[in-house]
């Protein structure tokens, strides 16, 4: 294919220098915005008079007939074109001949594939945001399941205090929604449309930017053109935003690995999001949770490749932008694949509560609910801690727990117990005594659940 550009040099690149800068290869997915941008740039060329409103229908029809036949698969995207706007503007000409090298009066490939590239980051973004819906979803809807189902609570991966998990499972939802809120963000600051701005320094065209930017549903046009074409600041914030989803995925899979392993034996993973070994006929592997975990990294790789990318450039356009789509193809599709085998993996797991409670019951995690029994009691916390401590070391010498051991002895301790202590450390009342705002009672585990609701 003859090249566009050619004019002041022959055109005639090595073989290999246009497979190296080609992108087709990648930007190829882009072909609806940019066919969606290029109508929107002919009706702006015709509105403003810089164009006719015969050739603008020419040029209209063609792009129209163009993407139908994409969609349609009868018209092939050329991986030797050297990238989707190339291609597509060749095969218009081809198609209506001479007006359709009307078309690219006035832009030029550097706003036209930053407007092409914030109108597919639009979409992703929405589309990330109804998947984090869903699994907060799911999370809420399995929180509600075992809403009264009591575990222990980990501090440095050590049994620490009685908590519901339900109360455990939704942190995870308030780190998705505070994801949500971070990716509406991320969309305010894609939503400016850059086209127009040409190669770099604006046109001597007397265009309409506003009216193109609100005929492709942008909410507002850049002021700077240099900006406008060296801006990816917007790819940066949603490789972060992902970057920091696939962050709370992959811990929440941790838990989910350790959860369903013999030593713990929380929860089950259904058959259907496990795999065997080829070896050992007794294995059942988390490789979804595993494979969650680590495409997180994937994730900052991509984060880390665009800001790279950005660091030292100069005003405006360079070619190493061209680099910046591959980042966030592979993280967008990345963490929607991820937040989609999440969600059904979940929605499927068993919760063991038994398993739950019986590890609650080992690990003396009701020794501060002891401590604050004697507080209650009129003993300073200090001084209540330590007592406690000797109780414990106590029960440990003796092989038993602070659930078992008689009032007799407790009085050994101290003069304040009563029979009341029982019911004081029993994991129950110790969960449901959490009354404090956000703490693990049920109470304050229903409010979570209404709250979650109403944002979703
Ligand atoms: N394929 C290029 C990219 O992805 C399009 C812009 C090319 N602009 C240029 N001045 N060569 O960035």
């Amino acid at each position: 294919m003859g090249k566009m550009w050619a004019g002041r040099t022959s055109g005639d690149t090595a073989k290999i220098a246009d497979e190296f800068n080609s992108s087709i290869g990648i930007d190829s997915r882009m072909f609806k915005e940019d066919i969606t941008g290029s109508i929107a740039h002919a009706e702006m060329l015709s509105f403003c008079n810089i164009i006719s409103v015969k050739d603008k229908e020419s040029i209209v029809n063609g792009l129209q007939e163009i993407l139908a036949d994409i969609e349609s698969g009868k018209l092939k995207i050329d991986m030797n074109a050297e990238d989707i706007h190339m291609f597509v503007e060749t095969v218009l000409t081809e198609k209506i001949g001479d007006t359709g090298k009307k078309l690219h009066t006035a832009r030029s490939r550097n706003d036209q594939v930053a407007l092409d590239l914030r109108m597919y980051l639009k979409n992703k973004n929405i589309e990330i945001q109804n998947n984090i819906k869903n699994l907060v979803n799911v999370i809420t809807v399995l929180a509600e399941e075992n809403i009264d189902a009591v575990m222990p609570g980990y501090t440095h991966l050590q049994r620490a205090q009685p908590i519901l998990f339900s109360h455990q499972i939704l942190s995870y939802a308030f780190m998705l929604l505070r994801d949500l809120e971070r990716l509406k963000e991320c969309y305010k600051r894609t939503d400016v449309s850059p086209i127009g701005a040409c190669a770099l320094a604006g046109t001597t065209y007397n265009t309409d930017r506003k009216f193109e930017a609100e005929l492709l549903g942008f909410n507002s046009v850049s002021l700077n053109s240099i900006d406008s074409v060296s801006d990816r600041d917007f790819c940066v914030e949603i490789l972060s935003d992902i970057s920091l989803i696939m962050v709370h995925l992959s811990r929440f899979c941790e838990e989910l690995i350790l959860w369903s392993s013999s030593e713990f034996n929380f929860i089950k993973i259904s058959d259907a999001y496990t795999t065997g070994s080829s070896i050992m006929p007794q294995k059942k592997n988390p490789d979804m949770a595993e494979l969650v975990r680590g495409k997180t990294g994937r994730a900052f790789g991509n984060l880390i490749t665009m800001l790279t990318i950005l660091k030292g450039l100069p005003l405006a356009y360079n070619k190493d932008l061209q680099e910046d789509k591959e980042t966030v193809f592979d993280s967008v599709d990345t963490v929607n694949k991820c937040l989609n085998i999440f969600a059904s993996m979940l929605k499927d797991i068993t919760v063991n509560k038994e398993s739950m409670l019986n590890a609650s019951k080992t690990g003396f995690i009701n020794a501060t609910d002891l401590a604050d029994y004697l507080v209650k009691k009129g003993i300073p916390f200090r001084t209540a801690y330590k007592l406690c401590g000797n109780i414990i070391a106590y029960c440990i010498k003796n092989n038993t727990v602070l659930e078992d051991l008689p009032l007799k002895t407790y009085k050994e301790f101290s003069d304040k117990f009563e029979e009341d202590v029982f019911k004081a450390i029993d994991l129950k009342t110790c969960v449901e005594n959490r009354i404090s705002f956000g703490g693990t009672s049920k109470q304050s585990v229903i409010k979570q659940i209404e709250y979650i609701k109403k944002i979703i």
